[in-house]
């Protein structure tokens, strides 16, 4: 039902985005495909990966925020997995594929180093953090998926233990309302199709 894709290079040394994955692999339903720990040679197994995302209804995109952006092996997953005729594209008269995601959720969840302070228009980072979620949230919404509000960590340096198991109960309070809200419309569409 909700498909985490996990991306840190180096999960030993991960807080933040360990704490949240703990956190959500407590819940039924959830599957977790750590793309470092699957694809060492970044050798994506494109089908396995697309069966996964169709089995899913929400999918979760979690990892530590780089360069404003994804670490390079979940941009290299983008660019294999959410291919032309499977993700996207088409013909224009809805023909062709390019619809596999249609209908699906997406939710972001990105742990940065900067803080709220940093990230504010008199801050380091110079404008709000609403302003660097456009990709992810196109992505998404390129390949029909229905786009969450992003749930982030900031701050993943300097937030206390207690703050960051707090923040990683409430993404597991999310998932729960999630479920809560959408299982029983897509157990119900599943088994029409
Ligand atoms: C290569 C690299 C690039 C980074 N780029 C950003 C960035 O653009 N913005 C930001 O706020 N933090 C940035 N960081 C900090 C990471 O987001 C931060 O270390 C991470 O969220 C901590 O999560 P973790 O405890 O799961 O490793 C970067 C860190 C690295 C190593």
């Amino acid at each position: 039902m909700i498909l985490i894709i996990h991306a840190h290079p180096y999960p030993s040394r991960s807080r933040a985005t360990h704490a949240l994955l703990q956190a959500a692999l407590t819940l039924p339903d959830v599957t977790v495909h750590s793309l470092y720990e699957r694809y060492p040679d970044f050798d994506i197994d494109i089908a396995a990966e697309q069966a996964a995302l169709s089995r899913a209804a929400l999918t979760v995109w979690l990892h530590p925020l780089y360069w404003y952006s994804v670490p390079g092996m979940m941009k290299h997953y983008f660019d294999k997995v959410l291919a032309l005729g499977w993700a996207y594209g088409g013909k224009n008269d809805g023909s062709g594929g390019g619809r596999a995601l249609h209908g699906k959720h997406c939710l972001w969840v990105p742990s940065t180093g900067g803080d709220s302070e940093a990230y504010s228009t008199h801050g380091i980072h110079e404008h709000e953090f609403a302003n660097f979620v456009k990709p992810m949230e196109m992505t998404a919404r390129f390949c029909g998926m229905f786009w969450q509000p992003p749930f982030a960590v900031h701050g993943a340096h300097v937030i206390s233990d207690d703050e960051l198991s707090t923040k990683a109960d409430a993404f597991k309070s999310r998932l729960q309302d999630w479920l809560n809200v959408h299982r029983a419309t897509f157990v119900s569409l599943e088994k029409a199709s």
